[in-house]
């Protein structure tokens, strides 16, 4: 695996090739990371991975200093996995100056959902994802980039910009990878505590309870429904964010009958100083 850092060193290592498989990450890798690369592999003549942990994407508060950066283990396993080329840019390679262009998805999926409780979250991710499509793909007559279904509304986002900017580009959605006892992976599950690991899968066992409900109590039920959900998951200890059954075509509430629409229950919810979040097509 080649490993490289600037953009024009990049350009280079793939510059014999027409078509990257791309897997954009923040590092802290795990299954379901390297099940993106795994299936990266054949949709591309080469397969790029990133590592960035993106200052954009965070606010203030948050936890950009302390997000776990495990760059030896993460190179172990993109090279077993059989990554190509890792690019993985310094602050200074991919924001020489400040990035004052910033890619802004509309209100209406942006300021919903992760984005209302995390206000600027999805321009911060979306102007990074650009940056690094273009690392990646400039000159490119086509392209291929894999997003895992657990950031639900990232993956919707990033979906709209490459249609809207009518990047060359086919987005490829990765199933979300769980634990035995069901918690998703995340990178953010190495800030539990014993006693908090094994309460996290009570999240996707709540989303799970709330899609069964809608299904089977109507559309109509779906206020009292979920604020049931999120009095049942505060009573455990959380604090949840929010705890929602939504439309899979554009993350609005549903409306109408139950029956024909495809949906997604998705959440959000603290537990102790760690932000979780989940969703279940149902
Ligand atoms: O999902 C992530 O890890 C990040 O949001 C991404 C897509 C790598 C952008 O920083």
């Amino acid at each position: 695996m080649k490993i490289v850092h600037t953009i024009p060193v990049l350009r280079a290592a793939l510059a014999l090739f027409q078509h990257p498989a791309f897997v954009a990450t923040m590092g802290n890798l795990h299954d379901g990371h390297i099940a993106l690369v795994n299936r990266a592999k054949p949709l591309g003549d080469v397969t790029v991975a990133s590592i960035f942990v993106n200052r954009l994407q965070f606010a203030p508060h948050e936890d950009f200093d302390t997000y776990p950066r495990t760059w030896e283990a993460d190179c172990d396993k993109l090279q077993a996995a059989g990554c190509d080329v890792l690019f993985a840019p310094r602050e200074t390679d991919l924001y020489p100056e400040p990035q004052t262009y910033k890619v802004h998805p509309p209100a209406e999926l942006a300021d919903i959902l992760e984005g209302h409780f995390r206000p600027g979250f999805f321009i911060g991710v979306s102007t990074v994802v650009m940056k690094l499509f273009s690392c990646v793909f400039a000159g490119k007559s086509e392209g291929t980039a894999l997003f895992g279904k657990k950031d639900y509304q990232q993956l919707m986002i990033i979906r709209r910009m490459v249609q809207q900017f009518a990047l060359p580009i086919t987005i490829v959605p990765g199933e979300t990878l769980r634990a035995a006892d069901g918690l998703a992976l995340s990178s953010r599950n190495g800030y539990l505590n014993v006693q908090e690991r094994a309460e996290a899968v009570h999240l996707s066992l709540a989303l799970k309870a709330l899609g069964e409900a809608a299904r089977a109590q109507g559309l109509d039920k779906l206020d009292a429904l979920e604020a049931q959900a999120m009095q049942a998951l505060t009573a455990r200890g959380w604090a949840p964010d929010y705890l929602t059954v939504r439309r899979r075509a554009d993350l609005l509430p549903p409306v109408g009958s139950a029956a024909a629409q495809a949906l997604v229950v998705l959440g959000a919810a603290r537990l102790g100083t760690t932000r979780l979040i989940d969703n279940l097509e149902i």
